[in-house]
């Protein structure tokens, strides 16, 4: 048995968004989101849920908070909602939707938590969408206002903040494959929306910073570490383009390499992006874009193998293969593959570089519930837990600096398309009473961190 320890001040956590837990969704002033909008449109969501009460987190934070105090978590990522803050998206705030906030922060720090606070988890308010949302220019100014709102309260508490998560959802997910709110299927909207969203990010890191002093600002990506099916110049290139999309079409601008130059090409190429290329960039974005961050948050879930045949139905995709029969797989169908994580904290460090990396998430889909003591034995989430750890740990061995690691999540949620019929939390929760059970990979979890060490 290997024993893998970790750094004295590691941070260890865990981590939520504001749509898939609060419920709440018409308390208090909240405005309607994108996610509302969008859940409760026949067909969009596969077990016909929204987030109207999800896991009540909005009145159960405090026992919510208790329980990862229990658990010995050191910080909690989790998500504002800006409709409850500018319920039309910008202009009147709504007091009660920052007094939410601001009891959460104090409960969290009382019990010796630190706040990760993300100001979009993709709860758009509506208003703005029905102004043409991201693809709106003006929306990455509403953004930065918004964030000015949320940080001149906050900030003199919260310390951590993260910009955005996943951009690569929230632009592409939700406005070119449409299986996002708020599903349209329209690559070159995707595309500007891929900008506004960066373009948001860059205004908002200085007005963090302002009233914010001493916090540390970076923002949240996800990554499809991506493998050619063969050693073919077809799947290499198709790897080539997965890559681009996915990956560095949001590394390069924010880490002041401009767009990939092979995308914008692949883009124009397609019927994309126009003959003259990206034309919503405009001159100053990209050094705005590039605005120094203190951290990069990792999101890791999967790999994807690629192959160079096109899915029709999916245009311009490349198809993802499983060439790994004997692989594990979990119930999102997703591969468990814990060294891809390993590989791409060491070629985030190689080639890009950030000050100091966090993975902001990482868990399973799996949907073990309690037997009949009521105990939740999710073995197999302590397995892709322990072995994502280790390939973690791995990666710091090789110099990587990556400072804290935060399970996906806390709690069994609202997992987007697919609603409830997933459960990616360490905690059980039982959506008709709202009672939480702490799964054993929860009670694992709790020694992993005592411990600070994972043995293999
Ligand atoms: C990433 C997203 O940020 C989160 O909202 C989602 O639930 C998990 N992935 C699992 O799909």
């Amino acid at each position: 048995m290997s024993k893998y320890v970790f750094p004295e001040n590691f941070v260890w956590g865990t981590a939520t968004s504001s749509y898939q837990i609060e419920g709440a969704a018409n308390e208090d002033g909240r405005g309607e989101s994108i996610w509302d909008r969008f859940s409760k449109t026949p067909g969009k969501v596969n077990d016909g849920s929204n987030g109207d009460v999800a896991c009540d987190h909005y009145h159960r934070y405090r026992d919510d908070v208790a329980l990862m105090k229990d658990l010995g978590v050191r910080a909690y990522r989790f998500s504002v909602a800006w409709p409850r803050v500018l319920p039309k998206g910008r202009g009147a705030t709504n007091a009660a939707g920052l007094d939410f906030y601001e009891r959460l922060v104090d409960t969290l720090l009382a019990a010796g938590i630190e706040p990760y606070l993300t100001l979009y988890h993709w709860d758009l308010p509506q208003a703005l969408q029905d102004e043409g949302g991201w693809a709106n220019r003006a929306t990455a100014e509403a953004f930065a206002a918004y964030a000015d709102v949320v940080s001149k309260r906050l900030g003199d508490r919260v310390k951590k903040w993260i910009t955005h998560n996943e951009p690569w959802c929230a632009a592409l997910l939700s406005n070119q494959i449409g299986i996002h709110a708020p599903g349209l299927r329209d690559y070159r909207a995707a595309l500007s929306v891929s900008h506004h969203l960066l373009l948001s990010h860059g205004l908002a890191v200085p007005v963090l910073r302002q009233n914010s002093p001493g916090a540390e600002v970076g923002i949240t990506l996800n990554f499809a570490p991506t493998f050619p099916a063969s050693r073919s110049a077809a799947d290499l290139d198709a790897a080539r383009h997965h890559d681009g999309y996915f990956n560095r079409w949001f590394l390069d601008p924010l880490f002041g390499r401009h767009y990939p130059a092979d995308m914008i090409a692949d883009y124009i190429e397609a019927g994309h992006l126009p003959p003259e290329g990206f034309t919503d960039v405009r001159p100053g974005d990209l050094k705005i874009i590039a605005a120094p961050c203190d951290f990069l948050g990792v999101n890791y879930y999967n790999r994807t193998v690629t192959r160079s045949d096109k899915v029709p139905e999916e245009e311009n995709l490349p198809r993802t293969v499983h060439v790994a029969p004997r692989s594990e797989w979990t119930d999102m169908e997703w591969e468990v593959y814990p060294d891809a994580l390993r590989q791409l904290l060491t070629r985030l460090h190689l080639e890009y570089g950030p000050a100091k990396l966090y993975v902001t998430e990482n868990g399973a889909s799996y949907s073990d519930g309690p037997d009949a003591e009521g105990r939740v034995r999710d073995e197999r989430r302590t397995r892709f837990l322990r072995d994502h750890f280790v390939a973690a740990r791995r990666a710091m061995d090789a110099g990587v600096p990556l400072a804290g690691y935060f399970v996906w999540s806390l709690l069994d949620n609202f997992e987007w398309e697919r609603g409830y019929t997933q459960r990616f939390g360490i905690v059980w929760v039982d959506y008709t009473t709202q009672k939480r059970i702490p799964k054993d990979s929860a009670l694992w979890y709790r020694g992993v961190i005592a411990a600070n060490a994972v043995d293999e």
